[in-house]
């Protein structure tokens, strides 16, 4: 699929569902999220179906999101599900990491290639403040789990956000000399529940390279990140700075939502629905997802928000 600026989409982001076993503040509304009919959510023959659909119209990159996607009961099933469709090459998944322990081998097994985790902070009492009844210890335990399975390139998240996390940057950089990972610094983005978060929490991704002067810089052209690497790193420092200095032109991306709709980019409230829809409805859906593509989306910061329509949650960030 090429979109009307030229862009080819090879990666489709599929939320599996909208629940989480954690309610970090800037993704969640805070009454929660209601569990919503089993009608009204795609099942798994659906998603495959979806995903041969996506397969034969050039998607080869799939990464399953949430919410929290390993609270989903059949989610061993549903990755084996999609790295056995004809064309997706690679099934990468994002986590916040605490469900790991029990499942990485699982994932692996059924032919997850890559995992990001996300982890905003190391101290224990922030940690969990900020994702409400969560333990650092065990998004910790998670990202071993995720080593001693054997998973490559894993990539740990951090939203920055000021005044909270920002005097943690050099710990958390840190992470990739002790552990073979990248670690990502994430500009916040403003959701339509932007809860308590005003202008000093909008921190730019310049933040981390004044901190950490010594980042030596790493050409590259892939993904949504500037990369560098701290002088005696395994991994990589990511900057993914969606504020500061957006990435739409490289954008190779469509999402579809645990509810069964297709969306053209992250922040548009535009959604096309494919649930109940045969192979030929489905693929229509996607070509007109596709061709709806904006160039790029509307400038985001305190003031601006996202024009999704919906909370991080329920797109999959
Ligand atoms: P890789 O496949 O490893 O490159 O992962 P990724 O960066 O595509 O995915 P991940 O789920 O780890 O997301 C990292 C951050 O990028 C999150 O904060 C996402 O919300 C954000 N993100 C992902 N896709 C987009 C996008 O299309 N636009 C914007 N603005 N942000 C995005
Ligand atoms: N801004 C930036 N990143 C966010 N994430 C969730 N909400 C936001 C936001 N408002 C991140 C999560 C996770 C990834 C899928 O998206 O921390 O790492
Ligand atoms: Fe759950 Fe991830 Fe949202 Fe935190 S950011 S509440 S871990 S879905």
């Amino acid at each position: 699929m090429r979109d009307g600026f030229g862009r080819d989409i090879t990666y489709l982001r599929v939320s599996v569902t909208e629940l989480c076993n954690l309610r970090c503040r800037y993704c969640m509304p805070a009454e929660g999220v209601r569990k919503r009919s089993h009608e009204e959510m795609m099942t798994r023959e659906e998603l495959r179906e979806a995903l041969c659909v996506a397969a034969d119209l050039g998607i080869r990159k799939i990464r399953i999101t949430g919410g929290e996607p390993l609270v989903k009961k059949n989610i061993v099933s549903i990755c084996e599900d999609a790295a056995r469709i004809k064309g997706i090459e690679e099934i990468c998944l994002t986590t916040n990491g605490t469900l790991l322990p029990r499942l990485a081998k699982s994932l692996r097994y059924a032919g997850v290639s890559r995992l990001n985790i996300s982890l905003d902070t190391l101290d224990e009492e922030k940690y969990a403040g900020m994702t409400r009844v969560g333990e650092l210890n065990e998004a910790l335990e998670g990202i071993e789990a995720a080593l001693s399975a054997g998973f490559e390139r894993i990539k740990l998240n951090s939203v920055l956000i000021g005044g909270w996390n920002d005097d943690e940057i050099r710990p958390l950089a840190e992470l990739s000399v002790k552990w073979p990972v990248d670690v990502r610094f994430i500009e916040l983005m403003p959701m339509v529940d932007r809860g308590v978060f005003g202008r000093e929490s909008y921190v730019s991704c310049d933040r981390v390279t004044e901190v950490l002067p010594e980042l030596l810089p790493i050409p590259h052209n892939d993904g949504v990140a500037r990369l560098y690497r701290l002088p005696e790193g395994q991994g990589n420092i990511g900057l993914i700075s969606p504020l500061s200095a957006h990435f739409c032109g490289r954008c190779n991306r469509l999402r579809l939502t645990a509810d069964g709709k297709v969306k053209p980019c992250l922040h548009s409230p535009l959604e096309f629905s494919i649930k109940g829809l045969d192979p030929e409805g489905i693929r229509q859906q996607f070509l007109a997802a596709c061709a709806a593509k904006p160039e790029r989306h509307e400038l985001l910061d305190h003031e601006h928000m996202s024009g999704a329509n919906r909370s991080m949650n329920r797109i999959g960030g």
